[in-house]
């Protein structure tokens, strides 16, 4: 059952804006691993259009081109500061975009990964049902989500040492209710109509050293935020009295634990895909008004399907303007 306390839009947007460069060195490369494994499972065939929805820095890039060299890849995100490092760290191809409304056409995908997000999400069976409507029938959707994490004591006694000091609590950005077991994993994607082909579970582990730690601790975006709540004076202070707490730390209490949930799920191929509109080639206004629409089809290598639009602005599009365009912002 989905729990109904979900994170907004606002915070979690807001988080990743601020803490994308620690995100990329230090977070990506510890929960990489079991994405980058569930691509094989997914991408079979080069000329595939494959949508990385919450892409993020696109630390699946590497992966993806290794496995599918001449792939149409697309990495979505709602973050600019995330898809700036995907664009020029990978030099992948960004949409800036919400996984709630995706602006690309029905059956235009091949595979769409959603890769750590969905539990960052106000209503995550719409991102599934949207993921499945982008997918064509036979099309195959990946998911990996948090079966339970266990952060080191030291974010315990980081915490404590702001909350001693009456800073508020970050805002909540992700929950794991409802996405924490197999068996909601596989309820919420047939409700989508995705078949779950396999799903497993993979125990991940992590031993920070002191000094990417208090990065990390510092750099996060949730804990730059909660940071930046409190005046100068306080936060130096905090600060140095967290420095000499975490000294006293042994390495056991810097050891990061969490299990994620993988899943592959195909699109039931008796699911009538909504007719593809045809893609016209327009001039006109941005969603939000700005900057003129200039709107060059990216098609499907395989077969022209109609995939994504460039506009050269960097609103995502509105909900009420998605199904009505085939068309996405390539951020
Ligand atoms: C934990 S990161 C995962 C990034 C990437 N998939 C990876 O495995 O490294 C979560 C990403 O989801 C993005 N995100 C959160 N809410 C989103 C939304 N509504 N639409 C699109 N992206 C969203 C965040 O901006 C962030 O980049």
């Amino acid at each position: 059952m989905m729990s109904t306390i979900r994170p907004r839009q606002a915070d979690v947007l807001a988080s990743y804006d601020r803490g994308a460069d620690s995100y990329e060195t230090l977070w990506s490369p510890v929960i990489l691993p079991p994405a980058a494994a569930l691509v094989p499972s997914v991408v079979r065939t080069s000329d595939w259009v494959v949508v990385d929805v919450g892409a993020g820095t696109g630390a699946l890039h590497g992966t993806l081109s290794a496995i599918a060299p001449t792939a149409r890849l697309v990495a979505l995100d709602l973050s600019a500061n995330m898809l700036r490092m995907a664009r020029t760290h990978r030099g992948a191809t960004t949409v800036l975009a919400d996984a709630l409304a995706l602006p690309l056409a029905d059956s235009s995908a091949d595979v769409v990964i959603l890769a750590y997000v969905l539990f960052h999400l106000a209503d995550p069976a719409q991102a599934l049902a949207e993921a499945a409507r982008i997918l064509r029938p036979g099309g195959r959707v990946a998911t990996i989500t948090w079966a339970w994490e266990r952060g080191p004591c030291a974010a315990a006694v980081w915490d404590q040492f702001l909350t001693d000091a009456n800073v508020p609590p970050a805002p909540l950005r992700c929950v794991n209710a409802g996405l924490d077991r197999p068996s909601d994993v596989a309820a919420l994607l047939r409700s989508a109509g995705l078949t779950t082909e396999q799903i497993r579970c993979e125990r991940l582990s992590h031993q920070w050293d002191p000094p990417a730690f208090w990065k990390l601790a510092n750099e996060a975006g949730t804990n730059g935020i909660r940071l930046g709540g409190v005046d100068a004076a306080t936060r130096t202070d905090v600060l140095a009295r967290m420095q000499a707490g975490l000294t006293r730390l042994a390495p056991r209490d810097f050891l990061w634990e969490g299990e994620v949930i993988c899943a592959v799920a195909t699109k039931d191929v008796a699911r009538r895909p909504a007719r593809c509109r045809p893609l016209p080639g327009r001039t006109g206004r941005s969603p939000a008004g700005q900057g003129t629409l200039r709107v060059a089809a990216m098609t499907s290598a395989r077969d022209n399907r109609p995939l994504v639009a460039e506009l050269p602005v960097h609103q995502p599009i509105a909900r009420r303007d998605h199904r009505s365009m085939t068309a996405g912002h390539l951020a």
